[in-house]
């Protein structure tokens, strides 16, 4: 029987409102708009935005509307169109996208940035094009995260938001290139522009900071020091290329001086993967003097980080990265064929595999530092589906 044109009824992860648990509901799913996609959700990755969004809204997050369905990292199946979309269609194997590449505004022609501007707005207001959402839950408005909403086991969105890829790509491992892996790597060989033989330092070591380690191996890194203040990432590093750990723990001097004498004078690459302003000056302070640059993938939208204006006079860089630099549309595909011919791990970061019954789980061993990724089957059952 087609679900073309109809309501769908399905599952989804709801979160009410700011700290509350995510709660399992049967959700409407309306049909896509004009050039909107219909998605069944195959697997989402957990992300820790996912979870900064329901416990930081309104501290170190700015405030967004509640109800609302969050995931922005998965892969899934199109199931329906709706008018005027020309490049998908049913069945094709998809990537949902929370920043889109409409291939028309200035940003997207320009190859300076990826930021494209279509639907900016919308996205960050937890709605569509047309100021509405394709979801409700007991005739309520739920929003959508970053456009997507991928604790659904269906979701609608803009066919800019969305890019196909190769039918034999599994879903439930390249969902993680819809987020955290793809930020990561692409902090390391996209804005970072990571040399071969050069010394780079990691700070973090979760999903985006082994991605970034991934990228600075993949550059032909001769040095690469993973720190984080948790020791238990560290084995992990070492599987993704890291060259060797710190904990700055173990230190009584600032991370950044110990980083300087162990390099003799700084790293030629800092990646801060964490999302703390102090992080992020230590990593910036770690490079060398003359040529050193520091990348910022860590994510926070409310607070300032302190730099000193000598530091960046010496002649080091600082720059921001938002989805690794990758322009989504056309590079996720070639990331997914990179992982297809083993030259990108994503395996080796799935620590956990959960239905979506048990997503509250995959909060709590992310912030206990037990997981790297859970992976969400949104079609097994299991939980209170
Ligand atoms: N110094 C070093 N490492 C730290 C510090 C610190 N002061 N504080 C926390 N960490 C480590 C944690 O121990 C953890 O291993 O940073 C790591 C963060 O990993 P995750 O919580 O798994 O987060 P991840 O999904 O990798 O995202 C990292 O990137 O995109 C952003 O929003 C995301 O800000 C977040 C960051
Ligand atoms: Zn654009």
């Amino acid at each position: 029987m087609t679900t073309t044109g109809q309501v769908i009824k399905c599952k989804a992860a709801v979160a009410w409102g700011p700290g509350k648990p995510l709660s399992i509901e049967d959700v409407e799913v309306a049909p896509p708009k004009v050039h909107e996609v219909r998605i069944k959700i195959v697997a989402t990755g957990v992300c820790h935005t996912d979870w900064e969004y329901l416990f930081e809204t309104g501290k170190g997050m700015k405030f967004r509307p509640f109800p609302l369905v969050l995931g922005h990292e998965a892969a899934g199946i199109v199931e329906s169109v709706g008018p005027e979309v020309t490049k998908f269609s049913a069945g094709d194997k998809v990537i949902p996208l929370f920043l889109p590449q409409c291939e028309e505004c200035e940003r997207c022609l320009s190859p300076k940035t990826n930021h494209c501007k279509r639907n900016w707005a919308n996205t960050q207001a937890g709605v569509l094009a047309d100021g509405t959402s394709r979801i409700s839950c007991k005739g309520q408005r739920v929003y959508q995260f970053l456009g997507v909403s991928s604790f659904s086991q269906y979701t609608v969105v803009p066919d800019t938001s969305l890019t196909k890829i190769r039918s034999d790509a599994p879903l439930d491992k390249v969902c993680l290139l819809g987020c955290g892996v793809s930020t990561g790597y692409g902090a390391a060989v996209k804005t970072g522009k990571v040399e071969s033989d050069s010394s780079c330092a990691v700070f973090g070591l979760g999903a985006v900071g082994l991605a970034a380690v991934m990228g600075c191996r993949a550059a032909g890194a001769r040095r690469i020091i993973g720190v984080d203040i948790n020791p238990r990432k560290f084995e992990k590093a070492k599987v993704f290329g890291a060259t060797e750990c710190v904990n700055p723990g173990d230190h009584t001097k600032p991370i950044q001086e110990v980083l300087v004498e162990m390099t003799d004078g700084g790293v030629d690459f800092a990646l801060e993967c964490v999302g703390s302003p102090a992080v992020m000056t230590a990593a910036l302070e770690s490079t060398a003097d003359a040529w050193g640059m520091c990348v910022i993938a860590g994510w926070t939208e409310t607070e300032a980080m302190s730099v000193k204006v000598e530091k960046i006079l010496m002649g080091r860089t600082l720059k921001g990265t938002y989805f690794g630099g990758w322009k989504s549309v056309q590079d996720v595909p070639k990331l997914v064929d990179e992982y297809m011919d083993n030259k990108l791990k994503l395996d080796e970061f799935i620590t956990h595999n959960l239905p979506l019954g048990h997503i509250n789980e995959a909060f709590d061993t992310l912030k206990s530092g037990n997981s790297i990724r859970t992976v969400i089957s949104l079609w097994q059952s299991g939980g209170s589906t």
